[in-house]
């Protein structure tokens, strides 16, 4: 399949399933998380936190790791089966590159790693752990996940989100909605503490 010639419905098909490890990550860390902050409860100059009791090692580890093991899934046979009924598309078992398994760490590790940095920042700026902060909220993991995949793995992948607009124009229009809406419902079912 050449991916210059998808309609839009199945680019945005193929974005999700791209950065379905990223999603994932930071899913899967508030599932897991809450266990031995990373910043070990270190205070610096300006009397706040280096990252807070939101950012941990069990968040961290398992994040990254659930996202590998949904990117494998992704990967699998019964994957490509799936995708290829959504879209009616075949496609050769190559999506992720020729190292998979390094694009699903990036993505999955680089989501949680911009969810850390702008902890980071937020810590800086006075904000207490799970004090709202608009847009960084919503877009922190996907600016870095995307960073990270395009220093280390530069393949027809990245350039394929990053040469055309509408595969980054999905990815940026769709981060916020499905990160909401996430967050929205681990809220509802009092897995996560606030709602954003
Ligand atoms: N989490 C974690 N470790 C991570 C990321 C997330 O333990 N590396 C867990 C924490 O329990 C955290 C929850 O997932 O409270 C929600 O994540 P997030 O909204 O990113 O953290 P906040 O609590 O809002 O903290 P911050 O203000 O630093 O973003
Ligand atoms: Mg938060």
């Amino acid at each position: 399949m050449n991916l210059e010639e998808l309609s839009l419905i199945n680019i945005f098909f193929v974005v999700m399933w791209i950065m379905g490890p990223a999603y994932i990550a930071n899913s899967v860390a508030v599932l897991t998380g809450g266990k031995f902050p990373i910043d070990q409860g270190k205070i610096l100059s300006d009397g706040n936190r280096l990252l807070g009791d939101g950012k941990t090692w069990s968040g961290l580890i398992g994040g990254t790791l659930g996202g590998i093991a949904f990117g494998i899934i992704l990967n699998s046979d019964k994957g490509y089966n799936t995708l290829e009924n959504l879209t009616g598309e075949k496609f050769e078992q190559e999506l992720w590159g020729n190292n998979p398994l390094l694009v699903f760490t990036l993505l999955s590790f680089g989501a949680l790693f911009g969810d850390m940095s702008a902890s980071f920042y937020k810590r800086r700026q006075n904000l207490k752990r799970g004090d709202k902060f608009a847009l960084l909220d919503m877009y922190d993991f996907i600016f870095m996940t995307l960073l990270l995949c395009f220093i280390f793995q530069n393949s027809w992948l990245m350039s394929w989100i990053l040469d055309s607009w509408s595969p980054l124009f999905i990815i940026l229009f769709l981060t916020p909605i499905l990160h909401r809406g996430v967050n929205i419902i681990g809220y509802k079912i009092g897995i996560k503490n606030e709602p954003w």
